[in-house]
């Protein structure tokens, strides 16, 4: 598969942009006839006993090659269908008859969603939760990390130096000296809202909100694009600093165009005097319906492996839970840090309210606002 492709379909966040149900996207049409002939054979036959059906709001090729290692070792065929929206609406129709297992997405405002719509259910797993930090699964049972995505900062090379950009936390960004010198994309998206929430959770609600108004004062142009279109932003001089996920730095720095908007930048590990930076999940959840619920738990307890720990995170640029697997030699070359481990149960919790104050901040309409 050409670099450039797969960069721009990671791209997408898999929540909430496109609309179109696919199967196999972007794999071959064999494949998505496989897939298709997999579960129409476990929708007509009752199920299947070494099946596993997978619902996916990742893409195909991010997962495959975990799941033809589970097949290899465990003989249980992996069915998947990818979507990037809708699936929960799918799982609530389908409701008891659902064919699906499991659900697999990344952040967590996708995960809460989907337990909040009923169409998950609680696992107990002593495997899973001596391996999966217990900040990032749910306290209940109903979601599970896999592996971890870290809410950077993008600091201009030539403009802010590298020992100032180093210390900064995402209370720095607030500060006056920033004033129409940072670039995010819009507030209300998920990887911002996660970010306030963690702020909220941390801060409280009157002390975030002066901070969100603060960041809104200081940003350079009305929040638009996607993560990487501010480190576009960078390189083109609109602004000194911008949010983003760690993991458009490597896909910036494998793609040939992309590859100068990641040279003028450096990656920053906000937070690094203090509590360490915001971390997000993928993750999965079990579904109401699983039919193939023992089959489902083999592949939960295969993720957290050492084997797809380590597969699973390289294909994605993420880093592993899994204590003691080594993230990638490119994501190692960013440098060690600290990672928060405030509860992502406790951030999900505040996603609602810091939805509200992007909204009251009119963070979306830019700095003049
Ligand atoms: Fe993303």
């Amino acid at each position: 598969m050409p670099r450039v492709s797969r960069v721009a379909e990671q791209e997408t966040p898999p929540a909430y942009e496109g609309a179109k149900e696919m199967f196999g996207h972007r794999v071959t049409r064999g494949f998505a006839a496989l897939v298709l002939f997999g579960l129409a054979t476990v929708a007509s036959a009752a199920q299947a006993a070494e099946e596993v059906n997978v619902y996916s709001y990742r893409q195909p090729f991010l997962i495959q090659p975990m799941f033809d290692a589970f097949t290899r070792e465990t003989g249980i065929k992996v069915n998947v269908v990818f979507a990037n929206k809708g699936l929960v609406e799918r799982l609530k129709a389908e409701g008891r008859n659902s064919p699906a297992d499991l659900i697999f997405t990344v952040d967590i405002g996708r995960l809460t969603d989907a337990v909040a719509g009923g169409v998950t259910q609680a696992v107990e797993n002593e495997t899973l939760d001596q391996v999966i930090p217990a900040s990032m699964r749910d306290p209940n049972g109903h979601w599970f990390g896999v592996t971890q995505r870290a809410r950077v900062i993008y600091a201009s090379k030539d403009r802010v130096p590298l020992e100032e950009a180093r210390a900064l936390s995402y209370e720095d960004l607030a500060d006056p000296k920033w004033r129409g010198r940072i670039c995010t994309r819009a507030g209300d998206h998920a990887y911002n809202v996660a970010l306030f929430a963690s702020m909220i959770d941390k801060h409280g609600e009157a002390k975030a909100k002066a901070w969100l108004a603060g960041l809104r004062d200081n940003l350079a142009r009305k929040p638009q694009g996607n993560d990487r279109a501010q480190v576009k932003a960078i390189m083109e001089g609109q602004c000194d600093l911008a949010l983003g996920n760690h993991y458009y730095y490597a896909l910036m720095l494998q793609n040939e165009e992309q590859s100068a908007w990641a040279a003028s930048a450096n990656i920053i590990f906000p937070n690094q005097n203090d509590d360490g930076t915001h971390m997000n999940i993928s993750g999965i959840a079990m579904t109401s319906a699983a039919p193939n619920r023992e089959n489902a738990v083999k592949l939960m307890e295969f993720l957290v492996g050492d084997l797809a720990q380590k597969m699973y995170a390289e294909q994605n640029n993420e880093y592993p839970l899994r204590a003691g697997v080594e993230p990638s030699g490119l994501l190692q070359s960013f440098g060690d840090f600290e990672r928060s481990d405030q509860s992502l149960a406790d951030v999900a919790a505040q996603r609602p309210m810091a939805i509200r104050l992007v909204n009251e901040v009119h963070y979306n309409a830019g700095p003049s606002s």
